[in-house]
Order: structure tokens, then C-alpha cells, then sequence
């Protein structure tokens, strides 16, 4: 049997997602502003009527200064500015919901881990096991210095902390046993100290006495997502993720990403069925293909020049400014920034790639682009789906329901008319959905 795809779609809590000047497309104007809970309201019912696994929340915590050390051109062209907090979306999307998975992003770098344990667990009851939490160890140096660094750490103590912060916050959601809670109201014993523990976790970077004062979701705790996309960040992942999103931009170079993770999850003894990569997709539908390929040129005319060159430079933790627009991309090095999404452009676009192109598909989406009518878009999921050997998709968007609502009108009829994709929900938590294949 054919196995059916993941799907999700990843989006952030302000006025740009994806496409840089995509707030201002002509069919942006929705009728709900996205500072609504209306508007997350909608997108959280559409996406589980076109059943889902997830919506995958990102974020980050400044306005980015790295293009020509400013944050100008971020607060100029919205480049994910304003990114309001992704956290309290979750119980509004999940109020009027029952099934879909709900993901957000927290960094472990700049909190202590017993908040965000505490933070998660707490929604994982709200939610009876849909939450998910897309753990990153914050690379953007203007986020360091708001919290009160004057430079980001080095990505190998980025990301060893991140792996400790992960481990606290694993052995609190397992400091209390099955049947902790007593509820022997003769006896007037709520709890068993026996069966709730401290953790007295001593290490690295972190201390923690325990145990938790939330008790588990009954569902289990929360899932963990990942984004690393470096040797370092794919470690990481497979020390810890139950679901990874990742960006590639041929079939052959997302097997290749996926055959390496493969490797790292058996590295660390775990099975590499049991962790989804879900590939970033920017898919732009059409009633033809021609007026679907029109779509795609409106929006790359959308974007300014400078906007996509600052939105790279955000990512990359480089200042795009200092660089002539015909430099080749592999001259840019970093250390603060995304290393793993550089050298995908750098290296594995297929071709060798400037700094200004870098700039605009940057600003186009980053991520390959299924253009045509539904069924061209569902035929191109499949081929992608093929070729990466499995796994899945996030979707990403150019406006605002109204892409998303397109997308589960027109192409999963189509995806689950193929046997790619499920036709009912088989579980109810995030965790059943992703082991649903
Ligand atoms: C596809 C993808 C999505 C990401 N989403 C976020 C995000 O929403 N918030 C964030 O702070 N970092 C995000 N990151 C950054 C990573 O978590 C990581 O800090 C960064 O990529 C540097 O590590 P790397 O060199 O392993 O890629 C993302 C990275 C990738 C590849």
C-alpha cells in the first residue's frame, strides 16, 4: 500500500509569513486582520476539515539588524516584523477544534527549561495531546541582545545547551508515574509522594530539583519538533524530535537530507520510521496553469529587492548589504545564523547561486515552489513526496486564509482521491496523527 503523506502548515503570529510584501498581494484582504483571534480561528478550523496532522507556529523574538546593521528594511518591509508570540494562539486554535495538532516555537536558549516544561504540559491537558512544541536554539543576534547578550553563542554551545534544556524538560514531564494521582476522597489522599519525584537534574548549563507541578496530559507529553538543518541541528534533531521541518529544493537533495537523518536516528537508537521530515513547499494554484504561473510572477514582482536581500541576511546571520548582488552565496560564512539553510541554497539548489538570487527566492518563500491547477499541484506534491523517499510537507502560504482555503478545497480532494492522503482523522492527538501512515 502507497503510504500517505504528512501535511502542515507553518506560519508566524504577524502580518508576513512567507513572501516578503505578501501583506500587500491585492487578495491579502481578508475581512478577519490576523491580530484576531477570528483569523486564527478560521485557519485552525479550515486545516482540520482538510484533516491536517498540524499547524506549525514559528517565531522569532526581534526585529532583525543584521542588513546594513539596522532594523530598517525588518520594520520597512515587515521581514516577520511585528512577530507577536506564537503561544497564545494555541488555546484560541484549539478551542475550536478537536483533532488537528497544534505546534509552536520556544527557544532554549534565553528561559530555563522548568517554564517552558511547564508551559507545554499545561497546554498538552488544555488540548488532550495536539500540542507540539518546535524547540530552537535561536540563532538571530538581534534576539540575543534583547535578552541582555551582546553577541549569539556559538552554534556548538547553542546547540549542546539545547540538548540539556530538552533533557530537563523530559525527565520533568517524567517525574510523576502512572497513577500519581490517588483521588481517594475516604481517605483524603489526592496524590502519592511515592509516585511524584524530584529530578535533581545538575549539569552543564542547568539546574532543576523537581518535580513538576503539572501533571501529564493523560494523551502523553507534548511532542517535539525540530528545524535543525546543519550536521549539528540534524544531530539534535534526532537526539529529540518527533517531527522535523526542513528545507530542500530538489527531490534528490531532500532523499539525500533524509537518508543522513535516517542515519543520525539509528546513531541514536532510535527507529527511523518513528520521526516524520516534513519538506517546506510553497504551493500556488491556479484555475489553469497559465493563471497559476501568473500568480507566481505577481508575487515575485511583490517583492522588493531589498526586502528579500535583508530577509536572507535575518536567516542567514550575514549582512547581505556588504555583498556585491552578483557574489556567488558559498563567499558568505556564518556563524550566528542558519548554516544548514546557507549551505542548502549554497551548495544544493542544483546550480550555483548569487547572493541577489539568494536574496529573492528568499523573499519568494524559500522553499520550492508546486505551481498549476490542483491536480499539476497534487501530481508535483506526489513526484516530490516520491523522490524524498517519504515523510511529508509544511505548507507555506503567499495570503491569508485564503491560500489555505484553496489548497484543502481544490487539492486534497484530489490527494486523497490518489490513496496520498487521509481521508478521516484515525487518531485524536498530534502523536497518533504522525505515526498514521
Ligand atoms: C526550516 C527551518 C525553520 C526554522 N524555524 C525557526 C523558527 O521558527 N524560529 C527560530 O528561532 N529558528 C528557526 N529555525 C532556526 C533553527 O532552529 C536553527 O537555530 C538555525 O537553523 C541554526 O541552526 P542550523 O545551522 O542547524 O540550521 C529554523 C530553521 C529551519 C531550517
Amino acid at each position: 500500500m502507497t503510504k500517505r503523506m504528512h501535511l502542515g502548515v507553518v506560519l508566524v503570529n504577524g502580518p508576513t509569513q512567507h513572501i516578503v510584501g505578501e501583506w500587500s498581494l491585492p487578495r491579502q484582504i481578508t475581512g478577519h486582520d490576523w491580530r484576531s483571534p477570528a483569523f486564527w480561528e478560521d485557519i485552525a478550523r479550515t486545516l482540520e476539515r482538510g484533516k491536517f496532522d498540524m499547524v506549525f507556529l514559528g517565531d522569532t523574538m526581534a526585529a532583525n539588524d543584521n542588513y546594513a546593521g539596522s532594523p530598517d528594511a525588518a520594520i520597512k518591509y515587515s521581514l516577520q516584523f511585528p512577530a507577536h508570540d506564537p503561544m497564545p494562539l494555541l488555546p484560541y486554535m484549539a478551542a475550536v477544534t478537536s483533532r488537528i495538532g497544534l505546534v509552536a516555537t520556544a527557544s532554549t536558549t534565553y528561559t530555563h527549561p522548568y517554564t517552558t516544561a511547564r508551559t507545554f504540559a499545561t497546554l498538552a491537558n488544555l488540548t488532550s495531546g495536539r500540542v507540539g512544541w518546535n524547540a530552537v536554539a535561536s540563532s538571530h543576534r538581534a534576539e540575543s541582545e534583547n535578552f541582555g547578550r551582546d553577541s549569539v553563542m556559538p552554534s556548538a554551545e547553542r546547540y549542546d545547551r539545547a540538548d540539556e534544556y530538552v533533557e530537563v524538560c523530559k525527565k520533568l514531564w517524567e517525574s510523576w508515574d502512572r497513577g500519581a494521582m490517588v483521588l481517594d476522597k475516604e481517605e483524603r489522599i489526592w496524590g502519592d509522594p511515592t509516585k511524584i519525584r524530584p529530578i535533581n537534574h545538575e549539569g552543564r548549563f542547568f539546574k532543576s530539583k523537581g518535580p513538576l507541578n503539572v501533571s501529564p496530559a493523560p494523551e502523553g507529553s507534548p511532542v517535539i519538533a525540530g528545524a535543525g538543518q546543519s550536521d549539528r541541528g540534524l544531530e539534535f534533531c534526532a537526539r529529540h524530535s518527533e517531527v522535523v521541518f526542513a528545507i530542500q529544493f530538489t527531490g534528490d537533495a531532500m532523499r539525500r537530507q533524509r537518508e543522513k537523518f535516517r542515519e543520525k536516528l539509528v546513531a541514536q537508537g532510535r527507529d527511523p520510521n518513528s520521526v516524520s521530515i516534513l519538506w517546506g513547499v510553497l504551493p500556488i494554484i491556479g484555475e489553469t496553469s497559465e493563471a497559476a504561473h501568473a500568480k507566481e510572477q505577481m508575487i515575485f514582482n511583490s517583492v522588493p529587492a531589498e526586502g528579500g536581500l535583508a530577509f536572507m541576511s535575518a536567516h542567514f546571520g550575514i549582512d547581505g548589504s556588504i555583498f556585491e548582488l552578483d557574489d556567488p552565496l558559498e563567499s558568505a560564512g556564518t556563524d550566528t545564523g542558519s548554516r544548514g539553510l546557507l549551505d542548502t541554497l549554497a551548495k544544493n539548489y542544483g546550480r550555483a547561486v548569487t547572493v541577489g538570487e539568494a536574496g529573492k527566492l528568499y523573499g519568494c518563500g524559500i522553499s520550492p515552489h508546486v505551481v498549476g491547477t490542483a491536480e499539476q499541484v497534487a501530481d508535483q506534491l506526489e513526484h516530490l513526496y516520491d523522490e524524498a523517499g517519504g515523510d511529508g510537507f509544511l505548507l507555506m502560504t503567499h495570503y491569508l486564509p485564503g491560500s489555505l482555503h484553496e489548497f484543502v478545497e481544490l487539492v486534497i480532494p484530489v490527494l486523497q482521491d490518489r490513496g496520498r492522503f487521509r481521508q478521516e482523522y484515525k487518531g485524536s492527538t498530534l502523536r497518533e496523527h504522525l505515526s498514521d501512515d
